[in-house]
């Protein structure tokens, strides 16, 4: 897929403004994040076009129903937008391949950001007393591999303001293990991880899953291979809460785990297992991703700190805009921040050199064979 031919459908009306055709945005990339561009100053907001700037948020506002409590938080938050568009043409200038803007998240600082929208508890090494996944031949990979084309991915879902990202990550990667093994796509729950997941990380036993403040995928799974399986998303629905009890009801269990193991940082082996095993769990650090509209993220530098739990389903072997990185593969994948962001829900970012640490903890999951 053009990856441009989708997007002003995503495109704010900031970059709307900036380029009114979508391809000029590449071509004119310079003219974008230069100072003297009028259009960008009056974003940034130079205290001579408050006006305008006003008028992007007025629109922000309205496009994503915001609405503060007092005039303080309204000026705040016009504050934060303001510094926000300044972060996005920084990002823009970084990450030329895909287009940063105005997103939902664009009256928060990147604090609250982390803090609401993430929840991958940080790890700082490669889990070592994991099972490692067998290495696995990797000549014949298809070259483009889609998982949603074979019907192992759900919809996506919203996470709301709450840091439980984990919990999607994980239910994604068993849903497509559970379709593999049962030919059926079951939605699962990611509340019965959020009230009744409490798994500690066996090397750094201070770090333990918990609701919305934080968790990491392999110990989901190592909760649901102890409790027995997940339930069903309908059966368990998701509040974006973490203040209720656990209503865990073992004799509604919708999808069991049978073992899950660590994938290695190399590649093709990621890929291979992708192909043989389904949608993998892997943690990602997600700065950019806080101004992403559409594209592939292949930023010149970016921690990789990981700070994000999401669902690895699939790669492109090329696709992206700018004429001279056309050839560059990336992976394809399914956050939890709802359909309204990103490309649909989803995120591109290049393949190749670990970029934002996305190659650094990646899970595969295998589910029980039941008949049921
Ligand atoms: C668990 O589910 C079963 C089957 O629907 C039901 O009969 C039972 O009452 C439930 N148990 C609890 C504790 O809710
Ligand atoms: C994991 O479980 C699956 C399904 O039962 C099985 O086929 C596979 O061999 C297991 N893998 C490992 C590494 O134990």
């Amino acid at each position: 897929m053009a990856p441009l031919s989708s997007l002003p459908l995503f495109l704010s009306v900031f970059f709307l403004a900036v380029a009114t055709a979508s391809s000029a945005i590449f071509e004119e990339r310079d003219d974008v994040v230069s100072n003297d561009n009028p259009l960008i100053r009056q974003v940034v907001g130079d205290n001579d076009h408050l006006l305008t700037a006003d008028h992007h948020f007025s629109l922000f506002k309205k496009k994503f129903g915001k609405s503060y409590a007092s005039k303080e938080e309204h000026d705040y938050r016009f504050a934060v937008f303001k510094a926000n568009m300044r972060r996005a043409l920084r990002h823009q200038k970084l990450d030329p391949s895909a287009v940063h803007g105005v997103t939902k998240f664009s009256d928060l600082t990147p604090a609250e950001f982390r803090r609401n929208f993430l929840g991958l508890r940080p790890r700082l090494k490669f889990p070592a007393h994991a099972n490692k996944a067998p290495i696995l031949p990797t000549d014949n990979l298809p070259t483009d591999f889609d998982w949603r084309e074979h019907g192992a991915v759900t919809p996506v879902k919203n996470q709301g303001s709450c840091g439980s990202c984990w919990s999607f990550s994980a239910t994604g990667a068993l849903e497509g293990a559970n379709f593999l093994a049962t030919g059926k796509l079951v939605s699962l729950s990611e509340q019965q991880l959020v009230d009744c997941d409490h798994e500690c990380d066996p090397e750094e036993p201070d770090s333990c899953d918990s609701g919305c403040n934080g968790g990491l995928m392999n110990s989901a799974f190592e909760y649901t291979l102890k409790a027995g399986g997940l339930m069903r998303e309908q059966d368990y629905p998701y509040s974006g809460s973490d203040r209720g009890t656990c209503n865990f009801n073992k004799t509604k269990i919708a999808a069991k785990v049978a073992n899950f193991s660590v994938v290695s940082l190399d590649e093709e082996q990621i890929a291979a297992n992708l192909v043989k095993n389904g949608p993998l769990a892997v943690a990602i650090n997600a700065v950019f991703m806080q101004t992403y509209i559409g594209g592939v993220s292949c930023p010149y530098i970016c921690s990789k700190r990981l700070d994000h739990g999401v669902l690895l389903v699939g790669y492109g072997s090329s696709g992206y805009a700018p004429i001279r990185m056309k050839e560059k593969p990336y992976w394809i994948i399914k956050n939890s921040w709802g359909e309204h962001w990103g490309e649909n829900g989803y995120y591109k970012i290049c393949r190749g050199h670990n970029i934002c640490g996305v190659d650094s903890m990646v899970s595969t999951v295998a589910a029980v064979h039941t008949s049921t």
